[in-house]
């Protein structure tokens, strides 16, 4: 026993004699001033989703910059930009499969080869596929109150959730819990006073 933890003690890496930076000791370069992407560019009448890192891998050109007719071969090439596992990337492209349809101009989907099947940006509003109510950003989805509430941005909300980062501006784990469960109270409060609005 002593010796395993001899063994254990002896393959853990050494302390650094100087003192270390805080920031660097808790995410490594994986930080946001370390990354150097595309250039931003706008295009007008873009096709995009309720999903903020789908939308910014089109904003900087990883996915179409129209956000149009994505295969998954696409999808995939873009979501290794983020360096996550391929079985994960593979769960994320998998997820799209019924969105997916042949690509403009043509009418039948046995026309083309399952690889060649695509998807726009915008198919992923679709309430209840993969977006769905109690958003940190976005609204619950009531058709009644606007078709556009459950995808598009509120800026009020993006402050809310800005107000649980640290002081470097990052979010933990339990931060975001946080702000997820206000979220639900948020939204189970919207929908007892819609309720009652009703009555
Ligand atoms: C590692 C990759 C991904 C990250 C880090 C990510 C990040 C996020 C985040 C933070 C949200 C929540 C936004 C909010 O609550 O307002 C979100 C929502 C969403 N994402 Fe992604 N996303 C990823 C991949 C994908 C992929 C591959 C798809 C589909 C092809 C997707 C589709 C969506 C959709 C439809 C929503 C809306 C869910 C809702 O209603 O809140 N995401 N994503």
């Amino acid at each position: 026993m002593g010796f395993a933890v001899y063994k254990i003690i002896q393959s853990l890496p050494e302390i650094p004699a100087e003192p270390v930076d805080p920031m660097m000791a808790r995410y490594g370069t994986n930080r946001m001033p370390n990354w150097h992407p595309t250039p931003f560019k706008s295009i007008e009448n873009a096709s995009r989703s309720p999903c903020p890192l789908l939308n910014t891998l089109a904003n900087h050109g990883y996915l179409p910059r129209d956000g149009r007719s994505i295969n998954r071969k696409m999808l995939g090439n873009a979501l290794d930009h983020l360096n996550i596992a391929p079985s994960v990337r593979d769960v994320l492209v998998g997820g799209v499969k019924p969105l997916l349809r042949p690509p403009p101009g043509i009418d039948q989907a046995s026309d083309v080869d399952a690889d060649d099947l695509v998807f726009d940006l915008a198919d992923l509003q679709r309430h209840g596929l993969i977006e769905h109510d109690v958003s940190l950003t976005r609204h619950d989805y009531r058709a009644s109150l606007g078709e556009d509430r459950h995808w598009q941005v509120d800026a009020r909300l993006v402050q809310q959730l800005k107000g649980f980062a640290d002081r470097e501006g990052f979010l933990s784990y339990g931060a975001l819990a946080r702000v997820r469960n206000l979220r639900q109270a948020q939204c189970k409060d919207e929908l007892a006073q819609i309720k009652a609005h009703n009555e």
